[in-house]
């Protein structure tokens, strides 16, 4: 029987990930496909969460969040970047940076409306664009330096165009985002009444002193930007579902409208135990110290990639190594889970133009040490 499914969804098939999976498991491969830790989150968030448990915070949240976590939220946004929000009118709790984004699209457009989308993107991106009516428009950037065409994209922008989406520290591709680029795109959504989604999940993952600088940060955005992020990749936690949406006042008010009859809120004693960890996070130096583990992963793995085949970059942030591979990136990572039994994602379904990222293959370095260690001495072939 075919499936009912509405005809804008059906372009979306199930994801390459569950076929990867299926592989993996096949092989007994290490699951260097999947892009969640196989750590465990930092031990004071699993006991705040206890301890909100066990003091009853069992039932609904308010839909925008609990003003704690909010408020964590915007110290965190202004002592780190220097960014303010008011945890009022501006930071709405979400389920996950996933659900922001699904809101987001929603919210602001009709249909119709376009939206840029960046190649490689974030998969879920142009889902949430059908979902709500939108068309997309994709701008290809390509291995390895994956820099902005500012030309090609100013070149799109119309009177239709409604959203940006823009991922830094991106996935796939390690990089950041520069404050100039961002500084012409606000301009370009400023002229066109568009909104920059600035998806930051991994915004506390950078490499070799780089740092994370928030599309909100540059003033030329700051009034057309609606930042996504979340507990997911910064906590450890990504089942946890805990994200937010922080965007101009007006915005927000789409945002909560919409949110309100989506997930209505998020799970209260993990919003809780989030917001804890926010405000002891400057004393214990938890940031600090995730990225200084995370520099230790990446240079594990890129230690053995570096004696493989692969044409390597080396990411500026977030936790996936970029390789380029002779041909098919399909065929190659088809072989490799089944002769090597290492699992990685063949990168070209971050393209809708599939040519454009042909042969690049994605690895995940979100894992323990010894999984890495596992995974290093099967790719090399010892
Ligand atoms: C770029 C990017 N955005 C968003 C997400 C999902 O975030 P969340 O778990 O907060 O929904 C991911 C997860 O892999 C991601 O890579």
């Amino acid at each position: 029987m075919t499936t009912p499914l509405r005809s804008s969804m059906r372009p979306f098939g199930v994801s390459v990930f569950s076929r990867l999976t299926e592989l993996a498991i096949r092989h007994r491969a290490v699951n260097l496909a999947q892009g969640f830790p196989d750590f465990a989150p930092p031990p004071a968030l699993i006991a705040a969460a206890e301890q909100a448990m066990a003091d009853g915070l069992h039932q609904y949240a308010p839909s925008i969040g609990y003003p704690r976590l909010r408020n964590a939220l915007a110290e965190h946004a202004k002592s780190r970047y220097g960014v303010d929000y008011d945890p009022d009118t501006e930071i709405t709790v979400t389920a996950g940076a996933t659900e922001g984004m699904w809101t987001a699209a929603t919210a602001l457009m009709e249909p119709g409306d376009e939206a840029i989308v960046i190649e490689p993107f974030y998969e879920t991106y142009p889902p949430c664009v059908a979902a709500a009516g939108g068309v997309t428009r994709f701008v290809p950037t390509t291995f390895p330096d994956f820099r902005l065409d500012l030309d090609r994209i100013a070149a799109i922008f119309n009177s239709r165009t409604r959203l940006v989406f823009l991922n830094t520290p991106g996935n796939p591709s390690g990089r950041l985002l520069p404050a100039a680029d961002l500084a012409v795109l606000g301009r370009l959504a400023e002229r066109y009444g568009a909104y920059l989604v600035a998806d930051e999940t991994y915004e506390h993952i950078t490499f070799d002193g780089a740092t994370h600088l928030p599309v909100a940060a540059v003033p030329e955005c700051r009034d057309r930007t609606v930042t996504l992020s979340s507990a997911s990749k910064t906590f450890s936690a990504t089942g946890w579902r805990i994200g937010w949406v922080c965007a101009p006042p007006p915005v927000t008010e789409a945002v909560r409208r919409v949110h309100q009859f989506v997930t209505f809120a998020a799970a209260s004693p993990l919003q809780h135990a989030v917001a804890v960890m926010f405000e002891e996070a400057a004393r214990t130096g938890y940031f600090d110290t995730l990225r200084a583990e995370y520099a230790q992963r990446r240079s594990t793995l890129l230690g053995y990639l570096k004696q493989t085949d692969l044409e390597l970059t080396e990411p500026d942030g977030a936790y996936f190594v970029l390789g380029r591979c002779d041909g098919d990136d399909v065929a190659w990572c088809e072989d490799l889970v089944a002769t090597r039994g290492v699992a990685a994602v063949p990168a070209s379904v971050f393209y809708h133009h599939r040519e454009q990222g042909r042969g690049l293959v994605r690895f995940a370095f979100c894992k323990q040490l010894d999984t890495l260690h596992e995974a290093g001495r099967r790719l090399v072939g010892r």
